[in-house]
């Protein structure tokens, strides 16, 4: 500890454009701390967050790469959205040929330049990085029906929500990203169609990206013209899909057509922040025969046969399997 008058002349030094002792071994060993830091490969955006805030439940799906080695690379938005962002990431360990200095990096005359960074990892993983909107720019309408009722622990942070401050409006879009990946988890872990929630950091979740290798995302159902068969074979994953839902006690709460992925013949639920407990929801009830009025829409204008009549019966069996009287 330097004494005031020390202090005193040391910031005299210092004013003058003059380094004290003190300040230049600070600096020097900040540049050491720079030398040591390992460097990025090319291509690369971050090290992994792999271990930053909340982790998805175990156990884990053997396609994810774990290793604290892992680096990330941001590939390109997946959707831009009103409420959140989607992004695809690739997460990817590299190997010393990512670098440009592997054994023959230097002889490999067929080497493609154009090959992704990732192209000599030693394991990767496609992750969608979904993150909400914390500004201005965002329009949440779900926000009234969710955030009625809801109080944080503090006071202070209720004030901020319900007037919506900037920072007010940071908490909110937390409590989203919260909300979703907490849903994803419970139902992931109940067997339900969705995509495995990788990590939550503040308002951003890493989640399981349903598309192909080459980064192309699955359609939505929405923009589908199935034939017949695959219309009643995506009805029956439905069917099944939400029994899962309905037998952990929630129901989506968005349910529609644009938020239903569909891989290669393969129904995957998604945005689920709003996710409805039906024990606890005074009118689950309603969210229920809304979610489900939704999707049989959209089954019946692609001409999916006795539409209505299975709708009603799928609205009874879920009832059913929740409990609800
Ligand atoms: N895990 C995923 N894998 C592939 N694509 C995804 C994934 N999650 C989201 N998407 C794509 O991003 C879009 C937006 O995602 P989502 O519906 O979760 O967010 P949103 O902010 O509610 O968007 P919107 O307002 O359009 O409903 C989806 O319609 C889908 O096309
Ligand atoms: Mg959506």
């Amino acid at each position: 500890m330097l004494s005031e008058q020390e202090q005193k002349a040391e910031r005299k030094l210092l004013r003058r454009g003059r380094l004290t002792d003190r300040e230049r071994d600070r600096l020097a060993a900040g540049r050491e701390d720079k030398l040591h830091e390992p460097t990025l490969p090319p291509g690369a955006d971050r090290w992994s967050t792999w271990g930053d805030g909340e982790l998805g439940p175990e156990p884990r799906p053997d396609w994810l790469v774990i290793s604290d080695g892992a680096v990330d690379s941001r590939l390109g938005v997946v959707k831009t959205g009103k409420e959140a962002d989607v992004h695809l990431v690739e997460r990817w360990v590299p190997s010393e040929d990512s670098y440009g200095f592997g054994e023959d990096a230097d002889t490999d005359q067929d080497q493609d330049v154009n090959a992704a960074p990732s192209a000599s990892a030693l394991a990767s993983c496609l992750l969608a990085e979904k993150i909400y909107r914390g500004n201005d720019h965002r329009n949440f309408h779900r926000d009234a029906g969710y955030l009625d009722g809801r109080r944080t622990r503090e006071s202070r942070l209720d004030r901020a929500v319900s007037n919506r401050t900037r920072f007010g409006l940071k908490v909110i879009a937390e409590q989203w990203a919260v909300a979703e990946f907490a849903a994803l988890g419970t139902l992931w872990a109940a067997g339900a169609p969705v995509p495995y929630p990788v990590q939550r950091v503040g308002t951003e979740l890493l989640i399981e990206f349903i598309g192909d290798p080459d980064g192309a995302a699955a359609p939505r159902l929405a923009a589908l013209r199935p034939d017949l068969d695959e219309l009643a074979d995506l009805w029956g994953q439905l069917r099944a899909g939400l029994g899962y839902v309905a037998r952990a006690g929630f129901t989506h709460g968005d349910l529609s057509a644009y938020n239903i992925l569909v891989h290669h013949g393969r129904l995957v639920l998604i945005d689920l922040p709003q996710i409805v407990d039906l024990a606890a929801n005074p009118h689950s009830g309603e969210y229920l025969s809304r979610d489900i009025a939704n999707v049989t829409s959209w089954f019946a204008a692609r001409g999916l046969p006795d539409a209505d009549r299975r709708g009603a019966e799928l609205l009874d069996d879920l009832r059913y399997e929740a409990r609800l009287s």
